[in-house]
């Protein structure tokens, strides 16, 4: 799993305003040059992971499917349909890579994406 280590020196990118994401919906923001894909789990959860899927390496998965797998937030490629946990970026498939996952907070209005490493 890619995730990074939050820290006080942790940069955050200003990724857009809450209000501007709508549930079960995903968007493509650009952290430090990355394209990174961000979702809005339920009304106050939001996710961040990197846009390429994986598997084939298509910038996509912004436009991936949010479902929900026992209790645990996933979105499907929309290509080949792999799942992935939107928590911590495994795949669903046993031995599947899994995408790097951006940690993320809400400051007033603004949902804000760490840098990561
Ligand atoms: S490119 Fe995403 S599942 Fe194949």
């Amino acid at each position: 799993m890619l995730q990074e280590t939050i820290s006080e020196n942790t940069q955050w990118i200003d990724a857009g305003c809450v209000e501007d994401l709508s549930v079960g919906a995903g968007t493509c923001v650009l952290v430090e040059g990355r394209q990174v894909a961000v979702f809005r789990v339920d009304a106050e959860t939001f996710r961040a992971v990197q846009n390429q899927c994986p598997h084939k390496g298509a910038a996509v998965m912004h436009q991936g499917i949010v479902a929900d797998r026992s209790g645990e937030a996933v979105v499907l490629c929309p290509l080949h349909k792999r799942g992935y946990h939107l928590g911590d970026g495994r795949c669903m498939e046993e031995g599947g890579p899994t995408l790097r996952v951006y940690t993320t907070k809400v400051e007033g209005e603004r949902l804000m994406v760490s840098a990561g490493l």
